[in-house]
C-alpha cells in the first residue's frame, strides 16, 4: 500500500439507527484498502453510497428522494468524463432488493446489512455488467469474519455491535425482516474489537444490537461480556442500546449496580401504556410489569436515567389508551425519549389491522406526548444544576477554547476549558441545565499541560 495511490472519493450518508452508523463507518473500512478516502460532499464522488433505514414510510421516502439528486450529479460527473458508482446499502436495499434499481436505475448496487463486506467485489461486478450488483443474503457472521480487523478511529467514543437482528416480531415493525434473526457476536472478537478501540484512544464504547440485551454470544449474557469489557484498560464508560424489556435479566440489572464503568442511563422502549394496545403490538409485557422493571433497575441504581420510544396512533388505539401512554410516563418520569406516529408498513401484521387511526388524530397524540416529554427532559437537565458531574470531553467546542462532553446520564455539556482535556473524563459543576443540554465550568483549578 503505497500513500502516493490516487485516492478514489467515498460519500456515505447514513439514515436511522446507531447500527447503521456503526455499519457505515465499517464500510469505509472494507473500501479504504481499496484507495477510497472519504468525502463528505456527495458531488464528484467517485462511489456514494446511500445506507438506508426502513422503519417508518418516510424513512424509506427520503431515500429516493435522495437518488434523484445523486443521479443528477453522476449524469454530471459522466459529461465530464468521470464515473460515479451509487450504492444502496442497509434496511431499504435489504427489504426492496432489486426492486431499488428498477425504481432508480441509476444505482449500480444494492447491498443489504449482512452484505456490505461484499462491497468491493459487487463494485467490480456492478462495473462488468449491470443486474448483478444485488447481495442481501443474512449471514452476520460471514460479514464479521470478513471484516478487518483495525478500525479507523476518530474520536473518544465508538459504537460496538455485538448482537444483530430480532426475533421479536412486535407487529408494527420491518427489522425482524430487514435485519434477519437474532444472532451474537462471540465474546472474544468482540473484547478483540474493544482492546483495538482503546489503543486508540477510546474511553467509551456503545454496545449496539436491535435487541443487545437478548446478547448470548458468552455465558453469562450481556452482563458478563460488560464485566469483561470493563476490566480493559482505557475503557471507562460503558452504555448499550437498545434492550427490550423482556431480555432484561437480573443478571443485567445487577451488574448496573456493581459495574462503576456501566452508565446510569438506559434505553428501554415500552411503545405504549395500554395493555390492549401492547397485547396488539405483540410487546409480551404490559404496562404494569414494565412499571415493576423500572423500579428493579431503579433499586440497583438509583440515579437511573430512562429513556424511551413511543409510538402513538396505533390500530385501535382510543383516547383513553393513548392517556394510559401519558399515564405511565408521568409514572416512570424519563430523562429523554423518542416518540413517532404509527406508520402503516408493507408486510407487517399491525398494517392490516382494522381500527387504523386518522392522520390529524396521531399528529395531535404525539403533539401532547411530546409536550409532556420534553418538559421531563427540561426538568431532568435542571435538576443537575449544582451537583458536579464527571464528564468525559469529546471533542473542542464550536468557540476557540470552548469544549464538548457527556456526563454519565449522556447529557451534552458544554464548558470551557483547553484542547488537551479531550479524551479525559473530568469533574464539572454544572451551572445550569437547559432543554437538551447543560452547562458547567471545571472543577478544579488545572495545571499547565
Ligand atoms: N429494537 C428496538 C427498536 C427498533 S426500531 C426495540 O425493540 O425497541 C426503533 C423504534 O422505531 C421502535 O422502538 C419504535 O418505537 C419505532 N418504530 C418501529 N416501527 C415503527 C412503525 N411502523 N411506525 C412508527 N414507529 C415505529
Ligand atoms: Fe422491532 Fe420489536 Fe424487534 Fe424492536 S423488538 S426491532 S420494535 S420487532
Ligand atoms: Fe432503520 Fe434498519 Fe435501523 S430499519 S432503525 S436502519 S435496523
Amino acid at each position: 500500500m503505497t500513500s502516493s495511490a490516487p485516492v478514489k472519493r467515498l460519500y456515505i450518508k447514513t439514515y436511522g439507527c446507531q447500527m447503521n452508523v456503526y455499519d457505515s463507518e465499517r464500510m469505509a473500512d472494507v473500501l479504504r484498502p481499496l484507495g477510497y478516502g472519504m468525502t463528505d460532499d456527495p458531488e464528484g464522488a467517485d462511489l456514494v453510497v446511500l445506507n438506508t433505514c426502513h422503519i417508518r414510510e418516510k424513512a424509506t421516502e427520503k431515500v429516493y428522494s435522495e437518488l434523484g439528486q445523486i443521479k443528477r450529479m453522476k449524469a454530471r460527473k459522466a459529461e465530464a468524463g468521470g464515473q460515479m458508482t451509487i450504492a444502496v446499502a442497509g434496511c431499504v436495499a435489504q427489504a426492496e432488493g432489486a426492486e431499488i434499481i428498477k425504481r432508480q436505475p441509476a444505482v449500480d448496487l444494492v447491498v443489504g446489512p449482512q452484505a456490505y463486506h461484499q462491497m468491493p467485489e459487487l463494485i467490480a461486478r456492478a462495473h462488468r455488467a449491470k443486474g448483478e450488483g444485488l447481495a442481501a443474503e443474512f449471514s452476520p457472521e460471514e460479514k464479521f469474519d470478513a471484516l478487518p480487523e483495525a478500525r479507523h478511529v476518530t474520536g473518544v467514543t465508538a459504537f460496538l455491535t455485538v448482537q444483530e437482528g430480532c426475533d421479536k416480531f412486535c407487529t408494527f415493525c420491518v427489522v425482524p425482516y430487514t435485519r434477519g434473526a437474532e444472532w451474537s457476536r462471540p465474546a472474544e472478537a468482540i473484547l478483540a474489537e474493544a482492546r483495538g478501540l482503546a489503543e486508540k484512544g477510546v474511553r467509551e464504547v456503545t454496545l449496539l444490537g436491535q435487541n443487545v440485551n437478548a446478547y448470548d454470544g458468552a455465558e453469562g449474557g450481556l452482563a458478563a461480556l460488560v464485566r469483561a469489557l470493563a476490566k480493559i484498560d482505557g475503557i471507562d464508560r460503558i452504555r448499550y442500546t437498545t434492550s427490550h424489556p423482556r431480555d432484561m435479566d437480573e443478571a443485567l440489572i445487577a451488574a448496573h449496580g456493581e459495574v462503576e464503568e456501566l452508565m446510569p442511563y438506559l434505553h428501554l422502549p415500552v411503545q405504549a401504556g395500554s395493555d390492549k394496545i401492547l397485547k396488539a403490538m405483540n410487546r409480551d409485557h404490559t404496562a404494569e410489569s414494565y412499571l415493576r422493571l423500572v423500579e428493579r433497575i431503579r433499586a440497583a441504581r438509583p440515579d437511573m436515567a430512562m429513556s424511551c420510544d413511543f409510538i402513538v396512533g396505533f390500530p385501535g388505539e382510543r383516547e383513553k389508551d393513548f392517556q394510559a401512554t401519558l399515564d405511565l410516563v408521568a409514572e416512570v418520569n424519563y430523562a429523554s425519549a423518542f416518540s413517532f406516529k404509527y406508520s402503516r408498513r408493507p408486510g407487517t401484521p399491525a398494517s392490516a389491522m382494522p381500527g387504523q387511526v386518522d392522520e390529524a388524530v396521531k399528529e395531535e397524540r404525539l403533539a401532547r406526548l411530546n409536550a409532556l416529554l420534553s418538559q421531563q427532559q427540561q426538568a431532568f437537565n435542571e435538576a443537575q444544576a449544582g451537583k458536579v458531574l464527571p464528564v468525559l470531553i469529546e471533542k473542542p467546542g464550536r468557540r476557540e477554547g470552548q469544549l464538548g462532553g457527556r456526563s454519565p446520564y449522556l447529557q451534552p455539556v458544554h464548558l470551557d476549558g483547553p484542547d488537551h482535556l479531550v479524551g479525559e473524563i473530568v469533574p464539572v459543576r454544572i451551572v445550569t441545565g437547559h432543554k437538551g443540554s447543560l452547562t458547567g465550568e471545571l472543577v478544579q483549578a488545572l495545571e499547565p499541560a
